[in-house]
């Protein structure tokens, strides 16, 4: 399947419920090169689902900031939710729905290939580390995957609730720039 083919598919998804109350389904955003980086938030907000990209709200701006103070190089990244469409007031995804929506991320597995995934918060790290660890005992900590490496750190949002989660936010994805330069041949 190629990028064309992938979004054919995903816009025409009806694998959950929230396929009934969505305005876009949200895919990504970011680099399509490959043996990067991929990260993964929960899933889209109002304006995500309004404008059909994620992470453009307050979230997405603390990521992008965070991004460019370290020095990801665009080119590097592309960004990703477990679930492509809008929960009910942003409630967080059901099992079963996260469930449903795997196989497309999978599929962008397929044609990023990434080198390293980044879970942002606990329902990503749920699906996609560990699904019985606390995002606090996780985030930081490195796991390698079938040769992929996969880390997690706090959903941006987590920040804006409570600004002490920063310096941690911040250090872990300067390990992952820094596992980045070392592992991301250009
Ligand atoms: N939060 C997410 O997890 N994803 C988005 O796209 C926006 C907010």
């Amino acid at each position: 399947m190629n990028w064309e083919e992938f979004e054919n598919t995903a816009r025409q998804c009806k694998a959950c419920g929230l396929c009934e109350g969505r305005l876009t389904v949200v895919i990504g955003r970011g680099s399509r090169n490959t043996g990067r980086i991929l990260f993964v938030g929960e899933g889209p907000g109002e304006n995500e689902d309004k404008q059909g990209v994620p992470f453009v709200g307050q979230a997405g701006r603390l990521l992008d900031l965070a991004l460019e103070a370290l020095e990801f190089s665009r080119d590097d990244y592309y960004i990703a939710n477990i679930v492509k469409c809008r929960p009910p007031q942003n409630r967080n995804p059901s099992l079963e729905e996260c469930e449903a929506c795997l196989p497309l991320l999978r599929q962008r597995y397929r044609l990023l290939k990434p080198k390293i995934v980044v879970a942002l918060g606990a329902v990503a790290a749920n699906n996609l580390i560990d699904k019985n660890k606390t995002i606090t005992s996780m985030r930081g900590q490195w796991f390698d995957k079938g040769g992929i490496l996969f880390t997690s750190t706090y959903h941006p949002a987590a920040l804006t609730r409570d600004s002490s989660k920063k310096p941690d936010f911040y250090y872990d994805l300067k390990q992952v720039k820094a596992y980045a330069d070392k592992y991301i041949n250009k």
